[in-house]
């Protein structure tokens, strides 16, 4: 029980890595905010938290509004009493190159990549020091280290999240607030096969791909979520402004 008595925000709660991570909070002893703008599948997860025997309660929002981010932070110190964990997840991707995406594709993919993080560290940091700090957990990306092909939005949106999450770290670490970014690969979320869709591939083929790295297969949700119960748990005590690589190792 890694995470007993603490109160943790989810942002894109309801979907693959973030689903996951919702569960093993609550396993870990935490009581859960699953938010998603799928109003009906945060629902859901948290109803199965609570049928586990656990706490959590679920907030319909768009990460990108501050207004909903304002209503996540107070609904949920309302409903769970606080805040020291925030896992900010919620992310979108669109496979194109500059010269094929909009401006308003662009904003769109920092609006709910980038801005949601620096909507809700304003609106929960005062928060989390006011109660002698906490951890906020932001993912990133392979790509926001490395860069891939046809997604410069998503991977200009990811470079920022791992470099705002140093910044953060940075400014609040004299707070006692811990902020660092995990970094998957592929993993065999709804996402993945949203790609594949975008770039007209073959799903079966394009997941394959996926696999090509040196432990042969994508990740599952549940790697993904297990290192953020590390980041968010006492565990990781020393650690922050650190980019954590959860990938199978893909180097290239
Ligand atoms: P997913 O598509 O399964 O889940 C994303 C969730 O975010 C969905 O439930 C969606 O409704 C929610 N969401 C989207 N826009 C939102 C908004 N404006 N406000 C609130 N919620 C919103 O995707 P997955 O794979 O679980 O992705 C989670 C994070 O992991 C994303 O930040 C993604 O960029 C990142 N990631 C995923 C990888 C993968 O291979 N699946 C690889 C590297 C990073």
């Amino acid at each position: 029980m890694r995470l007993q008595n603490k109160k943790a925000i989810v942002t894109g709660g309801a979907g693959g890595i973030g689903r996951a991570t919702s569960l093993a909070f609550a396993a870990e002893g935490a009581a859960v905010a699953v938010v998603d703008l799928n109003a009906a599948a945060a629902e859901a997860v948290a109803q199965e938290i609570r049928a586990a025997g656990g706490t959590a309660i679920a907030i319909a929002a768009d990460v990108s509004s501050e207004a909903d981010i304002e209503r996540v932070v107070a609904t949920t110190v309302d409903g769970l009493g606080g805040v020291d964990v925030v896992f900010n997840n919620a992310g979108i991707i669109r496979r194109t190159t500059a010269v094929e995406t909009s401006v308003e594709e662009w904003d769109r993919v920092f609006g709910v990549n980038v801005r949601a993080i620096f909507l809700m560290c304003k609106h929960v940091v005062p928060i989390m020091a006011g109660n002698g700090g906490g951890s906020i957990v932001n993912t990133g990306s392979g790509w926001g280290l490395k860069g891939g092909g046809q997604a410069i939005s998503y991977c200009a949106s990811k470079g920022a999240v791992v470099n705002m999450t140093r910044a953060l770290a940075i400014d609040h670490g004299p707070q006692g607030i811990r902020v660092n970014s995990v970094n998957p690969g592929d993993v065999n979320t709804g996402m993945l096969r949203d790609e594949a869709r975008q770039l007209g591939q073959d799903q079966a083929g394009f997941l394959a791909e996926a696999a090509d790295r040196p432990l042969n297969r994508m990740g599952e949700p549940e790697e993904i979520a297990a290192a953020v119960v590390w980041l968010a748990s006492d565990e990781s005590s020393y650690v922050t402004g650190s980019a954590l690589v959860v990938d199978g190792g893909g180097i290239a």
